[in-house]
């Protein structure tokens, strides 16, 4: 195991097998994963994790699982281990209700300068009520594009029917959308039109640097941009330069590329970008609903069972 998991899954995996833990708060280096894994039969991992063939190798024939603490799997080469006939396991739907909240925290906190609002108190900086003081973009009513229309990207829908917000989606695969009033578009129609665009979708080779300079450039001038999903998908260089020149009104993002995003990054230094560190899925009782998950996954795998959510199914066809 990577990383300490919260209780009941710690306690779940100690119960079932012999398991050796990486105590440390930061990760395990690259080295002590390919170290460590030398004969495992089940790794549990985080998605702070590069979990690549040649951990896969240097794993040996005997690993029977991988479960992975987090749905996002882009930090697991899967093909590999779909080759090797290893089964990869994840935490779909526990999250997607946190995910959703944080994502409307960020698109309400971006949208109405909460934090700058906030800094400016704190440091004595405000000095009286005035009509054209940190003004905001309006939410309510407004036009919210997700590109990804997933599970979360459909709770952050819902969220945004109660605000009234006319709702666009892109997605390359048909989601029933449970009679959600959200409308399919191109993805360019939604760049232009939205007033917030808010990213739900996988990094895939597909969306890895999908919200580029070009993308930017459809967005309106009084768009904001929100990230939950995974740093890549955004060309940071281009939503820098995009924000700095205020092509768009502002950025919030959950998610960056690398994380964590060093302090010298420029995105750090403007006022329209609010930035948390990978926290959308944290809360107490998510974080322990993901643990008991990947501890399911990776029992079930150490067992020979099919993991009850497994991202590459098809390492199963022609078993017995
Ligand atoms: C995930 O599970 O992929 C999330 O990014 C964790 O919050």
């Amino acid at each position: 195991m990577t990383r300490r998991l919260l209780e009941p899954g710690l306690s779940m995996i100690t119960d079932a097998c012999r398991a050796e833990v990486w105590d440390d708060l930061l990760p395990p280096p690259q080295a002590e994963i390919l170290r460590r894994v030398r004969g495992v039969d089940g790794l549990l991992c985080l998605l702070t994790d590069r979990i690549d063939s040649g951990v896969l190798n240097a794993a040996g024939p005997g690993l029977k699982v991988i479960s992975n603490c987090a749905v996002g799997v882009d930090n697991v080469d899967v093909d590999e281990a779909t080759r090797l006939g290893i089964p990869v396991g994840n935490t779909p739907g526990v999250l997607t209700e946190a995910t959703a909240d944080h994502t409307f925290a960020l698109l309400m906190a971006a949208g109405r300068r909460i934090l700058e609002g906030s800094q400016q108190v704190h440091s004595g900086g405000w000095k009286t009520w005035s009509l054209d003081g940190l003004l905001g973009v309006d939410i309510a009513g407004a036009t919210l594009g997700i590109i990804g229309f997933g599970r979360i990207g459909q709770a952050v829908a819902r969220r945004a029917s109660g605000f009234g917000m006319r709702v666009l989606y892109t997605d390359p695969a048909s989601h029933s959308d449970d009679g959600m009033a959200a409308q399919k578009v191109t993805l360019e129609t939604l760049l232009g039109e939205a007033d917030f665009v808010s990213l739900h979708c996988p990094l895939t080779p597909e969306t890895s640097n999908l919200i580029n300079r070009r993308s930017l450039a459809l967005m309106k001038p009084t768009a904001v941009l929100v990230n939950t999903s995974r740093g890549a998908v955004i060309d940071q260089q281009a939503l820098y330069e995009a924000l700095e020149e205020k092509r768009i009104f502002a950025a919030a993002l959950d998610v960056s590329d690398p994380e964590p995003m060093p302090d010298d990054d420029p995105l750090l230094s403007l006022q329209n970008c609010l930035v948390t560190p990978h926290i959308a899925s944290a809360s107490r009782s998510t974080r322990m609903a993901m643990s008991s998950m990947a501890a399911e996954n990776l029992i079930a795998g150490l067992k020979g069972l099919p993991l009850p959510n497994c991202v590459n199914p098809q390492v199963y066809k022609g078993r017995e």
